[in-house]
């Protein structure tokens, strides 16, 4: 197993991000993982990354992981190709010249449609540039996973789906396991060969399902695609309202709880005449 979780819990102080979630994701699998705000699924990428640690059960990581967070965080005075080498820098690699890590970053903007702008810098790029830079990035480490926090949910809808679809062929070449975290069904239903659905906070596994239809994927012309679709978003819609619930009645008790009018005095006139 690439990635292999039993009954981890993840809590901070008095919040309980994450309960009991036991996962065992096979090397070369794209896992999307699905569900309602604040469920754990960035929390639970970090301790995949081992930027947290679990509060309760175990964690395996086998290999090396990659990040790939929302917002591409690069260096705004840094190139594209000196954006991309520097994860090379950083790892402090002896046995690679300055020439080597620059022809390693080339292949890596290759990979991601970006060799044109290798001399730009981020301020010059679209959004979606920025993001194709940051995959780039976590990509000219070679890793054999990657994470991606909800990577392309700031593009517009366009830009979108073809990085999906770039993405899509950058793993079907490299199979590399990929744990994606995204608020979108359709695009975890393009990208994944498996679907795990948490619950509210918190997030525990309350759906597992594998995707067997060929690629490209269409749940418009894909009856079985279709179905579960629909029981799928049905499961997180329920999940989604349970949330809602719950911040809708945080909030009712803070509205009535805090300014509280002292009640009248009672009314003694007629005290006498009720016993
Ligand atoms: N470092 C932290 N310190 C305290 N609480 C945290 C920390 N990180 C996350 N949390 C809490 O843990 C819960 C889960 O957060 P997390 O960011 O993992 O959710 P998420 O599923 O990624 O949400 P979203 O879909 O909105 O990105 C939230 O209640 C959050 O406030
Ligand atoms: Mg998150």
């Amino acid at each position: 197993m690439a990635i292999a979780l039993h009954g981890v819990g993840v809590s901070f102080g008095p919040v309980e991000a994450a309960r009991d979630i036991s996962l065992a994701i096979p090397s070369g699998e794209f896992v999307s993982l699905l569900g309602p705000s604040g469920c754990g699924k960035s929390t639970l990428l970090s301790v995949v990354a081992g930027l947290e640690t679990a509060s309760q059960g175990s964690v395996t990581v086998t290999g090396q992981a990659g990040m790939v967070f929302q917002e591409a965080a690069l260096f705004p005075w840094r190139t594209l190709i000196g954006n991309v080498a520097f994860g090379l820098e950083m790892r402090g690699d002896r046995r690679l010249s300055k020439s080597e890590r620059l022809a390693r970053a080339a292949d890596a903007l290759r990979l991601v449609h970006l060799s044109r702008f290798a001399d730009s810098y981020p301020h010059q790029l679209s959004g979606g540039m920025r993001q194709r830079a940051a995959l780039a990035r976590a990509l000219v480490l070679d890793p054999d996973i990657l994470l991606m926090d909800e990577p392309f949910g700031a593009l517009d809808a366009q830009t979108r789906s073809l990085l999906q679809a770039e993405l899509l062929t950058i793993w079907e070449r490299t199979r590399k396991t990929v744990l994606f975290v995204t608020h979108s069904l359709d695009e975890a239903l393009f990208l994944s060969d498996r679907i795990v659905l948490l619950s509210a906070r918190p997030g525990r596994v309350v759906g597992d399902y594998w995707i067997d239809a060929p690629r490209p994927r269409d749940p418009r012309t894909d009856a079985a695609l279709a179905a579960l679709r629909s029981r799928l978003l049905a499961q997180l819609s329920h999940e989604i309202e349970t949330v809602a619930r719950a911040e809708h009645d945080t909030d009712w008790h803070a509205e009535t709880d805090a300014p509280r009018v002292p009640p009248p005095p009672p009314v003694l006139e007629n005290v006498g005449a009720d016993i």
